[in-house]
């Protein structure tokens, strides 16, 4: 795979402070570009981080052809940067880049791109457990016209962000609110992909839960506003005695990349996993009969993170506890045990990349 590579002449990572970041604020040294023109991608490159620049009519500005990917890259040792599940990510880019009619990119290309990029910003990588390299590859619509079309060129980028927890609760449960009058995706619509507009038009409701005192809202399915969805920003796990919960992935929910390790994992741990349809009043009453013991999201951003409170329509519920559950706490160290390598990665997740 041919990448151009120009290094930056100035690091700017003597600027960061590692004690304190905060999600997505800061980012490392370079980026990686590959522009779609003439029915084709060109040749990719690497270059330093810097500012991009397009004319007014940019299509993705006015039609909102434009979808990300968001993963993650672990500190193992000072040769060794482990990317978690990068060709699963990969595969998640082009069933979106299809939902959306984009181009797809070569699996080839996107892990040679990560990898060049990890090589030149390995020391951009945090140390401290819980924090990591976070990944955002990133394509939209390039072409500069006003024809609602699909357009003809499109810029793919992948720029990194060193990170520590998503929400500032960190390992204290978070709190949901569902919404009557608002919803995130419908069946046959774009909230399988990870399209830009999904995150864009949960914005008004986010804010309006927060507002209320909510981390975020649960959304609840569109048409009959009963089964629980997921959160936008992760995934949703309920545990009722010896099973395992979660929605379905049935063309509304994001297939995440960690809620597919959860359930990989709880299934080898002997639980009972099912994914199906579940209401927000199963949810309800099974905390009211004492069955439901742990709520959790899980997500690239989020990992694993406890929720503590739900709240519908005039109702809520509260597990007791102000901290993570023992269920959950084990998933986030697995997870996380793998992803730094200091547990056996026995499914094949790790895609070391040795940076020196
Ligand atoms: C992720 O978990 O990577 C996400 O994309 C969620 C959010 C930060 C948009």
């Amino acid at each position: 795979m041919n990448i151009k590579i120009t290094k930056s002449d100035h690091s700017r990572i003597s600027e960061i402070d590692f004690n304190n970041l905060q999600f997505g604020r800061d980012f490392s040294d370079h980026m990686f570009e590959m522009v779609y023109k003439n029915g084709k991608w060109q040749t990719a490159e690497i270059k330093p981080y810097s500012q991009i620049s397009f004319g007014p009519s940019l299509m993705a500005l006015h039609y909102g052809q434009a979808i990300f990917e968001g993963m993650k890259a672990y500190y193992a040792d000072d040769d060794t940067i482990n990317l978690f599940r990068p060709t699963d990510h990969h595969k998640r880019l082009n069933n979106s880049a299809r939902r959306m009619c984009m181009p797809e990119i070569e699996e080839s290309v996107f892990l040679s791109g990560l990898e060049e990029l990890l090589k030149l910003d390995y020391s951009w990588v945090p140390k401290e457990h819980g924090h990591a390299l976070y990944i955002r590859p990133v394509m939209f619509a390039s072409e500069e016209y006003l024809a609602a079309k699909v357009s003809s060129e499109y810029h793919f980028y992948i720029i990194t962000s060193p990170v520590a927890a998503y929400y500032s609760e960190g390992f204290n449960p978070v709190s949901l609110t569902t919404s009557s009058k608002y919803v995130r995706a419908v069946k046959g619509g774009t909230g399988e992909a990870k399209a830009a507009g999904n995150y864009g038009g949960s914005f008004l409701p986010a804010k309006k839960a927060q507002e209320s005192g909510f981390t975020q809202v649960l959304w609840l399915d569109a048409i009959e506003n009963k089964y629980v969805e997921e959160v936008g920003t992760m995934n949703i796990f309920f545990k009722m005695g010896n099973k395992l919960i979660t929605p379905p992935l049935a063309g509304t929910v994001l297939p995440g990349i960690t809620r597919k390790s959860v359930i990989a994992l709880a299934n080898e741990w002997g639980m009972d996993v099912e994914e199906r349809k579940i209401s927000i009043d199963e949810v309800f009453l099974s905390h009211k009969d004492g069955n439901l013991s742990e709520i959790f999201g899980a997500g690239t951003a989020a990992v694993i993170s406890p929720v503590g409170h739900i709240h519908h329509d005039g109702d809520s519920i509260s597990l007791d506890r102000e901290k993570i559950g023992p269920f959950a706490e084990k998933m986030f160290n697995s997870i996380t045990g793998i992803q730094y390598g200091k547990m056996n990665d026995s499914k094949g997740w790790i895609h070391p990349v040795k940076v020196k």
